[in-house]
């Protein structure tokens, strides 16, 4: 099967609902999906309930920049509500829907107000990229917590590259549209965003890929030095993996381990702390497996 790459504390649960999953009759169809020529339709019914019991739901490469055509996943399901916030604990608050906040969380249903908002603060951070244009921006606080994260990961010996920052509202549409000419608009959500339902509109998030560029926007990417150690030590910089393993049902997309997101220091490892992996889990918002 594909590899795992769900939390330690979440590889219990999971095997637990991947047996029940293959109980389903569904193995087959997971099998299928590690590989990128394979189809992966996964019924709604048979994919798993998010995070209190990750399933065997398979990531499937997406390009965020080219529009060509990467496989599809699994439909998201429905999801349950999510628990309550927990960063009241935290010293400092930020708004949740203010697109210049750390805290902006920005999903199917929270459509970025305004729909072409720009960042005022765009910089291109000192950092190895392959992105160029637009695409090698980022916002200032981002800019200088990449510089960070990027500096440490070469200190540990790990070759890490911007493949994508900000995208323009009118870039997104490129995009977007991109991905629904090659795979049709009900798969084309499961990877890309809608414009003005974009992270990257923020300069908050950005793809990074290896030095050595295997696996670029591949689910094998998760299994990459830059990945791995992205997803380990992330968070000492403020960013969470922004759509983890198997929680589409509450992200609306599938997994993409290069895609990463800044929130700060204190939150991100506040969420490491407490094994919550999503942002719609942990500021107490609602799912959004899919657009209204
Ligand atoms: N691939 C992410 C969801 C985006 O398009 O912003
Ligand atoms: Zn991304």
């Amino acid at each position: 099967m594909c590899q795992d790459s769900s939390p330690v504390s979440g590889q219990a649960a999971s095997r637990r609902s991947f047996t029940r999953f293959l109980a389903a009759g569904a193995g087959l169809t997971v099998l299928a999906a590690c590989t990128p020529e394979a189809p992966s339709a996964v019924p709604p019914s048979s994919a798993p309930t998010p995070a209190s019991s990750p399933a065997a739901v398979t990531a499937t490469p997406t390009l965020e920049i080219t529009t060509a055509a990467p496989t599809t996943e699994a439909a998201a399901p429905a999801a349950p509500s999510p628990t309550p916030s927990p960063s009241a604990a935290l010293p400092r608050q930020f708004s949740l829907t203010d697109p210049a906040s750390p805290w902006l969380i920005v999903n199917k249903h929270r459509p970025l107000v305004p729909a072409d908002y720009v960042p005022a603060d765009l910089v291109r951070p000192a950092v190895a990229m392959t992105a160029s244009g637009e695409a090698s921006l980022l916002n200032s606080t981002t800019a200088a917590a990449a510089e960070a994260m990027f500096g440490a990961a070469a200190q540990d010996g790990v070759s890490m590259v911007l493949a994508s920052g900000y995208r323009s509202y009118a870039t997104q549409v490129a995009t977007y549209n991109g991905y629904v000419a090659s795979r049709g608009q009900a798969d084309a959500d499961t990877a890309s965003a809608r414009p003005g339902y974009s992270e990257h509109q923020t300069g908050w998030a950005f793809d990074i890929a290896d030095g050595n560029g295997v696996c670029g926007f591949q689910p094998c990417f998760a299994d990459q030095p830059a990945a791995v150690w992205a997803k380990a030590n992330g968070h000492r910089f403020g960013f969470v993996v922004r759509y983890p393993w198997m929680f589409h049902p509450i992200t609306g997309y599938y997994y993409e381990p290069w895609h990463l997101r800044y929130i700060g220091v204190e939150a991100a490892t506040d969420m490491m702390n407490r094994g919550i992996f999503t942002l719609e889990e942990y500021f107490g918002v609602a799912a959004a497996p899919g657009y209204p």
